[in-house]
């Protein structure tokens, strides 16, 4: 389902540069029923406040980060069995090419409330470094600049590059090498964030 060209634009990019933004990886009816699909789950008090570090050292930290999430798991919702699918032929198609040898996709719904934000920081934990490759994908039509919101990229020549929440928007880059932030907005803001994982050294 998803077009080879926008596939190989996204190897290329993480390639020769380290990440990639594209625009309707996706199809839109699939993008809009993960929206709703996230509403849906929040409103029922699904989405619990997201921790800060891995395992027992935990902590839920809202002055580090304010979204709340809930991981997907396979056979829950059509929709999100569909966006596990074609996440699955990007993390096949990475392989191919870059030979990452990623296992698998973890990823959550997040929610951010009007304010909240996620101070800078790379995705990779101090103690597994499993994470090789994030990537978020956004759900949230009509987007405009002046809501805030923007995930900053902080990139190696020193620049900065802000990726708007607007739905159908991806961003994929090497969890390792990126340090990120999420700015608050002034309206909800929702994703779907997740990261293809290499086997773990010695834990296997
Ligand atoms: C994260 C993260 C970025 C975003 O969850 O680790 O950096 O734009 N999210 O939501
Ligand atoms: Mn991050």
């Amino acid at each position: 389902m998803t077009s080879d060209i926008s596939l190989a634009c996204i190897v290329d990019d993480l390639a020769t540069r380290g990440w990639s933004q594209q625009k309707l990886f996706v199809p839109q009816s699939l993008t809009l029923a993960l929206a709703d699909e996230c509403r849906r789950r929040a409103g029922q008090g699904a989405l619990a406040p997201a921790g800060v570090g891995r395992g027992e050292a935990q902590q839920i930290s809202e002055g580090i980060r304010g979204d709340r999430i809930q991981w997907l798991e396979p056979g829950q919702a059509a929709c999100c069995d569909q966006y596990l699918a074609l996440f699955d032929e990007l993390r096949l198609a990475i392989n191919r090419s870059l030979y990452l040898g990623l296992e698998d996709y973890e990823s959550h719904f997040a929610l951010y409330p009007p304010g909240a934000f996620y101070q800078k920081h790379l995705d990779r934990f101090r103690d597994d470094d499993r994470r090789a490759v994030s990537a978020v994908f956004y759900l949230n039509p009509d987007w405009q600049a002046e809501q805030g919101g923007a995930l900053r990229l902080y990139l190696a020549d020193g620049s900065t590059h802000d990726v708007l929440p607007e739905a159908g928007t991806l961003v994929v880059f090497l969890s390792a090498d990126l340090p990120h932030e999420v700015l608050p907005a002034t309206r909800e803001r929702l994703s779907l964030t997740g990261w293809f994982r290499r086997r773990g050294e010695g834990l296997w």
